[in-house]
């Protein structure tokens, strides 16, 4: 079954404890957005918004790092109580490096590793990195914002993906992120999709809950 993964970015900050535990039985994850103002034009949150999250839900928290230099922090977001951390592919080429050592880095750590991509990396850049990786994440608009439209060529981006991991017989999570809703969740899941993180379809829902429940069927 696909696991839905609200992302916090579009959550009430004044009632972040309120919007959290609203979501907490409904979900599978919960989606926590760190931007470094660097990789992405944006900045967001980090360590004490984490660590005040992980106090009040009991759901595994599913850290998208959109930062240089992954690698930096992993170690220290593993240990602030993250299930999972998804890096940039990006943030390797720009530093030099391969996207193997952070998913090294990550798995030591005891946490499900992740590698994203933005819409405008070739999916095949991800083939390498299946027999090692514990999930992908395909941005389906430009990391950096919520609330943001869903850029529709990412259904094909997911069903080449998931067609090649058929291929050589290894099939890991898919996890997609951006204007994802429950006008597009059921041609996401049909491409591949395993994980579906959604911000503002959730949070600026009249109603959360049922926006979740939706996107399940
Ligand atoms: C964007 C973030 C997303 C964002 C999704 O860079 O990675 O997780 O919160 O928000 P929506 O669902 O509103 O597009
Ligand atoms: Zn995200």
């Amino acid at each position: 079954m696909v696991k839905i993964a609200p992302s916090i970015l579009a959550a009430d900050f004044l009632n972040l404890e309120r919007d959290v535990k609203l979501v907490n039985d409904h979900a599978d994850l919960l989606h926590f957005d760190v931007m470094d103002g660097c990789l992405v034009p944006n900045l967001s949150f980090g360590f004490p918004v984490l660590d005040a999250v992980a106090k009040v839900t009991d759901i595994p928290l599913d850290v998208h790092l959109m930062i240089v230099n992954p690698d930096k922090y992993i170690e220290r977001f593993a240990k602030a109580g993250a299930g999972l951390i998804s890096f940039h592919l990006e943030a390797a080429d720009e530093a030099g490096k391969d996207a193997g050592e952070y998913i090294a880095l990550a798995k030591s750590c005891g946490v499900k590793a992740g590698l994203a991509i933005d819409p405008d990396v070739p999916v095949e850049r991800l083939f390498p990195y299946i027999p090692d990786v514990d999930f992908f994440l395909i941005m389906s608009v430009f990391a950096g914002f919520g609330g943001q439209k869903f850029i529709p060529e990412s259904i094909g981006r997911i069903a080449a993906l998931r067609t090649e991991m058929e291929r050589i017989g290894i099939v890991k999570d898919i996890e997609v992120d951006g204007g994802v809703s429950a006008s597009n969740a059921h041609a996401l899941v049909e491409a591949g999709a395993t994980m579906l993180v959604a911000g503002s379809s959730v949070f600026q829902a009249e109603d959360p809950v049922g926006a979740i429940a939706k996107m399940r069927l």
